[in-house]
């Protein structure tokens, strides 16, 4: 058998998931990003501090992942897990990033909850896609995302991405999304 350099011959393999729980019971990488973690990125800071402080810095969202090596050729998959909540009347959201190796692209399969998918590129562009159980979502290559939950019940996704992807966290950090997430008397608003 020839291989490509650059690119690890493995065993293929499957793994568990359990979409209700939103979980992959035997995960290698398990993410756990609480309140306290998500400091700088919501409109509200007191409220954020309120919920922390009140709330026990509750679990914001979790990402289970059996990891590939990050090399072009492999594919990086996860189940993420975001809790439903309000930061002052703003829904609970994932950090978001652009992928460092910003033409790599993902999907996100959205197996429990309803949300949205908002993404920005560095130019200014903004599109907003519903997350709705059964529904995929497109991330092109170049688009910051950040995941949304606007329900009452953990939203829970599956996506897939080139292993080489990467996170860059700290451009999107700085540029902000451009638009927020709100659900205010019942209505969401992306504004
Ligand atoms: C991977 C990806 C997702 C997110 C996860 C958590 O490229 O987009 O697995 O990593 O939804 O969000 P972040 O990484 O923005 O904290
Ligand atoms: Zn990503």
């Amino acid at each position: 058998m020839q291989t490509v350099a650059g690119t690890s011959f493995i065993e293929p393999f499957t793994v568990e998931i359990d979409v209700n729980r939103g979980e992959m019971p035997r995960a290698k990488h398990h993410i756990v990003r609480r309140a306290s973690d998500m400091r700088g990125h919501y409109a509200d800071q007191e409220a954020l501090e309120r919920l922390i402080a009140d709330s026990g810095d509750p679990v914001h969202y979790e990402v289970f992942e059996v990891p590939v090596p990050e090399e072009y050729g492999h594919l990086m998959y996860c189940i993420s897990t975001l809790q439903p909540g309000t930061v002052g009347d703003e829904c609970f959201m994932t950090k978001g990033h652009y992928h460092t190796v910003v033409n790599t692209g993902e999907t996100y399969l959205c197996l429990r909850g309803e949300g949205y998918m908002i993404m920005k590129t560095s130019d200014g562009r903004f599109n907003a896609q519903p997350m709705v159980r059964d529904r995929m979502v497109y991330v092109p290559p170049y688009w910051a995302h950040r995941s949304v939950n606007t329900g009452d019940e953990p939203l829970v996704s599956y996506c897939v991405y080139g292993a080489e992807a990467g996170h860059n966290y700290g451009d999107i950090e700085q540029e902000g999304f451009i638009k927020r997430v709100y659900r205010r008397s019942g209505a969401v608003e992306i504004v």
